[in-house]
């Protein structure tokens, strides 16, 4: 957060901060974001098989949040496992991690988060309840580094931000979408306690509305000011000049550049290059994927009725129609302005700036 905000916001900010997920003696409890803005229902299980289907069923959803909650449902594992044998405990926990995996496959903050907590899976040890310690150890390790990673790029972002802009935000990259804080509405929250006078676009983003439903929420609770569009007026609010910024978060980045976010990110893209509006993407390190290639990332494919209904409860449409759900799409490098990671800025040529963060 800036240095220069004042105790007394900084501590309003904290005592708003929204924890989307929380852990507390062997049980996880979270927001259940599809209820939300009408219900701000918590859901509390000690089952990882009900962490599965919430991120499955987008309960919790969010690239980085997604990853904490599988790397807690390994935890509820451990904690929950009765099994006195290490081998056995081991293969049982490594079982649990390849049902997460299954869980939804295009951010890849999940697989980095199971990735982590199955190589201490893995380890030696010399009984089973050691074994449990580490995993749980390790899972609220990338919970507690969720928030550390949101506040800095939060700091970071907000340099960025000029005092009057009026900033662009696609779904939902926001607490509701990490531990706490945010990352694209991280660093909206810094900038704006930091005192710059700035205003909030947030798109709908059909089909779940993350932008309407979630986004509208999280800012409206905290008073900073927010108009909500349609998805598709982001041409003539850009035309109008009335956006100076775009700001989204992003689900994976590979290392050229390319963005994945949600569905609708690369329409954005391109109309604020026309209009030569910069476009930043705000993502922890987290979110990079140094191995993939662009062919290799699978876009979810979702269920049709999310399209042919309004949030599956009215039809909108023909109920037999045939339609498209892809989650997500992909933004070229060329069109992306600047990542703002927790470890610093990165700008073009992607491939050289995001590697200087791979081991730093
Ligand atoms: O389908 P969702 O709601 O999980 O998609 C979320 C997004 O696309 C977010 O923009 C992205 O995960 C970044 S969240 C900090």
């Amino acid at each position: 957060m800036e240095e220069n905000i004042s105790p007394v916001l900084r501590a309003l900010v904290v005592s708003y901060l929204i924890r989307s997920i929380e852990w507390s003696e062997g049980r996880v409890r979270w927001v259940n974001t599809l209820k939300l803005p009408w219900e701000e229902e918590i859901v509390e299980t000690d089952d990882p098989e009900r962490v599965a289907v919430a991120i499955e069923r987008m309960e919790i959803r969010g690239a980085p949040a997604i990853g904490v909650a599988a790397a807690l449902a390994v935890a509820l594992a451990a904690t929950k496992l009765e099994e006195d044998d290490v081998r056995r405990l081991q293969q049982k926990l490594v079982g649990v991690v390849e049902r997460l995996r299954k869980t939804r496959p295009t951010a890849v903050n999940l697989f980095w988060a199971l990735r982590r907590v199955e190589a201490v899976i893995r380890r030696e040890y010399s009984s089973a309840d050691e074994l449990r310690k580490y995993v749980i150890a390790e899972a609220l390790k990338i919970y507690e580094e969720d928030i550390e990673m949101n506040r800095k790029i939060g700091e970071v972002g907000s340099r960025l931000i000029d005092d009057g802009d009026t900033i662009l935000t696609h779904c939902n990259a926001g607490a509701l979408a990490t531990v706490a804080f945010g990352t694209a509405l991280g660093v909206i929250r810094a900038a704006w306690y930091s005192g710059k006078k700035i205003k909030v676009i947030a798109t709908e983003t059909r089909p779940m509305l993350q932008g309407a439903r979630l986004t509208v929420w999280e800012l409206m609770k905290e008073g900073i000011p927010v108009r909500l569009i349609t998805d598709n007026m982001v041409g003539y609010v850009m035309s109008r000049g009335l956006v100076s910024k775009v700001i989204v978060g992003a689900d994976r980045i590979l290392i050229p550049g390319y963005v994945i976010n949600k569905i609708g990110t690369y329409t954005i893209a391109v109309l604020a290059n026309y209009h030569k509006v910069p476009f930043y993407v705000a993502a922890p390190t987290s979110t990079i994927d140094y191995e993939s290639k662009v062919e290799d990332v699978v876009i979810e494919e979702r269920n049709p009725d999310e399209v042919r209904t309004v949030l599956m409860r009215t039809y909108i449409t023909v109920p037999t129609v045939d339609v498209m759900n892809p989650a997500f799409d992909i933004t070229p490098p060329e069109l992306v302005t600047a990542i703002i990671t927790e470890k610093g800025i990165a700008t073009k040529p992607y491939d050289s700036s995001l590697a200087r963060f791979r081991n730093s």
